[in-house]
């Protein structure tokens, strides 16, 4: 973003925005809006699976949870881990469910009981109207369990594996695309932490093996678990010297809290995410001049979110406990906020992060919050996943943001707003997402640029509260909900609007 200077003449409180159909960052990927699912506390079991539950289908599947998955329109959601696929034996999770074996989890301390496997959970994303985003271990294990996986779930038949699918009631593969080769490998929490020239060579020999069993995969190597890891970017530089060739992304991850309780500071942290996000591309991009190469890699931000209100009662958890509740934030409004941010921040980045999972989807850190044996409901963060999972898809527009900034002591000048915008063509819609972080003052808005007398408001959706720590509940789903605001115009060609203090706001401009 370009910040114009504003020493010396203090700006007018309002914000301009430079709207125009062609100014274009990049095609949005629809996998921007992925999200997670791993077997993790109540992820899947009492989240995505509970026979017996009075919303079960027939595979025991919630039927509630899958209507607030398909709500979200969500097209790839990856699976089964996180930390967890580093210590996974998939072959656990197949065949016959009274012969899988319950094991001990170590990356999250559980009993994994495999009643759910890689069967079931392309069943479940298949009536959930989505993919999978299949991450193999390689942390206990390597390329030759990666191969048979792919085998076992791409291969038409005719093979040993490929036969066990059939045989397992799967008679067409299930054609997964995308997938990780790992996970988070350069944490030293992670089972069997790989040092990065240890993952590049391993990384590097599993993607040949898989790219040859099928070679329509799209292949994920592990990036660095925080750019605040002491390896970051090298990491990254290294990896790729071994890899560039032979995958097609690179993950980064993310989660941001608010331990400190200072809220301007927080809804700042998308701005370490943006940097985050530069920093990956420029090593990307330097690998690429040093090996010469034709190819651009793209970027994977593979779990994001807010992640902290969970920790303490984490800490204090029993471990080896099926199905224990752990990971359960309860997202307040100003969370919504941040992650609100940190999509806008994802949008502005279309032309190099193709794709992102918001970690995780039911329960875990999640939008999606069930009771076992009773209720679901969406907590805050649901509503700005689910407009820019609905509105955000054509191309993202560069709105050379003029804005109002404050001063924060980590992070300095913060703009006010934050904003993107995205033209479908399809519909001839434009999209605007745009937070407003000042959490007292409303900020007015105006469009240059692009005449939009073509054009007109079709709504102004906005999310606001006067409690930033109000929650959504079992009891109370609907505290913090969007709601249609009036006002927003098209007069003279231009747009204007007044975006409440700490908003988050969605501005849809249809063709006359
Ligand atoms: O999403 C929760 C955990 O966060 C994942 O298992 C891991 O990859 C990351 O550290």
């Amino acid at each position: 973003m370009i910040r114009i200077p504003t020493r010396g003449k203090p700006m007018e409180h309002k914000a301009i925005l430079t709207l125009h159909e062609e100014f274009a960052i990049g095609e949005v990927d629809p996998r921007l809006y992925g999200s997670f699912i791993e077997h993790l506390g109540r992820a899947v079991y009492g989240g995505i699976y509970e026979p017996g539950h009075p919303a079960a289908d027939e595979q025991g599947f919630r039927g509630d949870v899958l209507e607030l998955v398909r709500g979200l329109n969500t097209p790839i959601v990856r699976y089964p881990g996180g930390n967890f696929v580093s210590g996974y034996n998939w072959e656990d999770g197949i065949g016959p469910k009274e012969k899988r074996p319950r094991r001990l989890e170590l990356a999250w301390r559980s009993v994994e009981t495999n009643q759910v496997g890689v069967d079931e959970f392309v069943d479940w994303c298949r009536k959930a109207g989505t993919q999978v985003m299949m991450a193999v271990n390689l942390g206990t294990r390597g390329p030759e369990e990666a191969r048979n996986l792919v085998e076992y779930c791409n291969h038409p038949g005719g093979t040993a594996w490929s036969d066990l699918r059939r045989a397992n009631g799967h008679a067409d593969p299930h054609n997964i695309k995308v997938w990780c080769l790992g996970n988070e490998m350069d944490g030293p929490w992670q089972i069997c932490h790989k040092t990065a020239e240890e993952y590049g060579r391993v990384a590097c020999e599993t993607a040949k093996v898989m790219k040859w069993t099928d070679p329509n995969l799209e292949l994920v190597a592990c990036g660095s678990s925080g750019s605040g890891m002491p390896t970051f970017p090298a990491w990254e530089a290294t990896v790729l010297d071994h890899t560039y060739e032979h995958v097609d992304y690179i993950s980064l991850h993310t989660y941001y809290g608010n331990q400190k309780n200072d809220t301007p500071n927080f809804l700042a942290k998308s701005l370490d995410m943006d940097h985050f996000i530069r920093s990956v591309v420029a090593t990307c991009d330097y690998v690429k001049a040093k090996k010469r190469s034709k190819k651009t890699l793209y970027l994977s931000f593979d779990e994001w979110n807010v992640w902290f209100h969970s920790h303490e009662a984490d800490r204090k958890m029993e471990p080896w406990q099926v199905a224990p509740p752990l990971l359960e934030d309860v997202y307040t409004f100003e969370d919504a906020l941040l992650v609100g941010c940190m999509l806008i921040t994802l949008i502005k980045h279309a032309d190099r992060v193709k794709m992102a999972c918001l970690a995780q989807l039911v329960n875990v850190i999640a939008p999606i919050m069930t009771v076992n044996g009773g209720g679901a409901w969406r907590q805050t963060i649901y509503y700005p996943f689910q407009h820019a999972s609905l509105f955000g898809r054509g191309t993202a527009l560069n709105l050379n943001v003029r804005s109002p900034h404050y001063i924060d002591a980590e992070f300095g000048e913060v703009p006010t707003l934050e904003a993107v915008g995205v033209f479908n063509p399809q519909n001839d819609e434009i999209t605007l997402f745009a937070v407003n972080r000042d959490l007292e003052k409303s900020l007015p808005l105006e469009s240059a640029g692009q005449d939009l007398s073509g054009y007109r408001v079709k709504e102004h959706l906005v999310m606001v509260h006067p409690d930033l720590k109000a929650v959504n509940t079992l009891e109370n789903p609907n505290n913090v909900v969007p709601t249609r605001r009036e006002g927003a115009h098209i007069a003279g060609g231009k747009l204007s609007a007044e975006l409440p203090a700490a908003s988050w706001n969605v501005i849809r401009l249809a063709k006359i």
